[in-house]
């Protein structure tokens, strides 16, 4: 009766969403791409797994689970690996990729694995002046300012990634029945890091762009959503079984300016993906007041941070819409007791969500025991298993 109730609720909102959206999303989704016929049978392996199917919404025998930058700085054998080699230098060694990414499938039982790079790893392939800086985040050489800066966003071409799809070809055929998540950054996100030129507070150089200059805005932002479909597609032709698209700062934005000057990117990135058969899920931090615009963007799964409870979470997206999240990743240095109350209590919020894939509502912080996530998976597992 309440479903019913909720599924009209949301049947309405969608309707005057469409509207007031001028169509826009809605011609977006029925750009056509060619379908990728590369992707390797053993891909099909992952298909039944609980992480996709709960991806798909359907029944699972348990919640899934996976950490956002579950390989990383937690783990000694990362730092081992990782040892006198940049972290950029990394993400272009398929070795490397490889090795790191498989890391945390052998600690721990989480349902999918997440490919080992970075956002800004195309943006480094197609030459742009970008370095990450250990303890910072990514640095940019010279910020873009003017209409001329855009020229040193060239598109990107599956050759300038070939250790991405030497890596993720070798990978899926390593993890079996185990899924592999790609994933890139997001227009937003990577225009923020370029405009300021490294992190930022609250973005103010970016968000002055999009009010000052609004055609130099969609125009970067423009070639970032090519960059970034491109990206995205070199890693779904290699094989990964699922797609996370990263805004991670876009919650520095209101719901009418995300409207403006960021859905019509996003949802482009989204519509390029449909029909690949690989769910898409979006994740930003902060976004608490977006969800609801996130999901019509055109994903499958929306990732919510650990501000939100998911069962409120649940009432902001429309129906048809699978959750992830949300502990927070501070709670994981906190006991034990502390940490298994935290769970159970997401468990159960996520009930009356369509669909759950238990997660962090942000990274593994460096400081964190990988004995707690191994302990977490489990406890999950356990307490959701129908
Ligand atoms: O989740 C995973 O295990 C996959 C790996 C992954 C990395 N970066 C590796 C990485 C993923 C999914 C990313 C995405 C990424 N990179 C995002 C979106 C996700 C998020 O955190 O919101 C963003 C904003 C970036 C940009 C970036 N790269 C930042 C902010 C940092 C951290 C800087 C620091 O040192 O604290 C990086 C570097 C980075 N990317 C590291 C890792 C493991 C740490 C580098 C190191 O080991 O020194």
């Amino acid at each position: 009766m309440a479903c019913d109730l909720l599924q009209r609720h949301f049947a309405g909102l969608r309707k005057i969403l469409a509207r007031v959206y001028d169509n826009r999303w809605e011609a977006g989704r029925r750009v056509s791409h060619p379908s990728c016929e590369t992707i390797p049978a053993v891909t099909s392996l992952a298909k039944d797994s609980p992480f996709l199917r709960a991806c798909r919404r359907e029944p699972v025998p348990y919640t899934p689970v996976w950490f956002m930058r579950q390989a990383g700085r937690s783990l000694p054998e990362y730092r081992q690996a990782r040892a006198g080699v940049p972290m950029l230098e990394s993400c272009t060694r398929a070795d490397l990729i490889a090795e790191i990414t498989l890391q945390p499938m052998r600690r721990y039982r989480v349902d999918a694995a997440i490919l080992f790079s970075d956002i800004v790893v195309p943006l480094k392939a197609i030459g742009f002046g970008i370095d990450i800086k250990a303890g910072v985040g990514p640095v940019i050489d010279e910020p873009l300012r003017g209409q001329h800066d855009l020229e040193r966003l060239r598109p990107l071409e599956p050759g300038d990634v070939p250790y991405v799809t030497e890596a993720v070809g070798a990978l899926v055929r390593e993890l079996g029945d185990r899924p592999l998540i790609g994933f890139a950054g997001a227009p937003f996100t990577l225009a923020s890091y370029l405009i300021e030129g490294g992190p930022s507070r609250h973005h103010d150089r970016t968000r002055a762009m999009m009010y000052a200059e609004p055609e130099l805005w969609h125009a970067l932002m423009a070639r970032l959503t090519a960059i970034t479909i491109s990206f995205l597609e070199v890693q779904i032709a290699a094989g990964v079984s699922a797609v996370q698209l990263f805004d991670s700062w876009v919650g520095a934005l209101s719901p009418s300016d995300y409207r403006t000057y960021v859905l019509p990117h996003s949802a482009q990135i989204f519509a390029a993906l449909a029909g690949r058969d690989v769910p898409r899920i979006h994740f930003g931090v902060g976004t608490g007041e977006l969800l609801g615009l996130m999901r019509h963007a055109g994903a499958d799964v929306v990732g919510v941070d650990w501000r939100v409870p998911l069962d409120e979470a649940a009432s902001r997206v429309e129906a048809g819409t699978a959750l992830q999240g949300n502990l927070d990743p501070a709670v994981l240095l906190a006991p034990w007791g502390v940490v298994a109350a935290r769970a159970r209590e997401i468990l159960l919020q996520a009930r009356i969500a369509e669909s759950h894939i238990f997660n962090l509502g942000h990274g593994v912080l460096p400081d964190t025991d990988p004995g707690m996530l191994a302990r977490v998976t489990d406890f999950v597992h356990e307490h959701s298993a129908r």
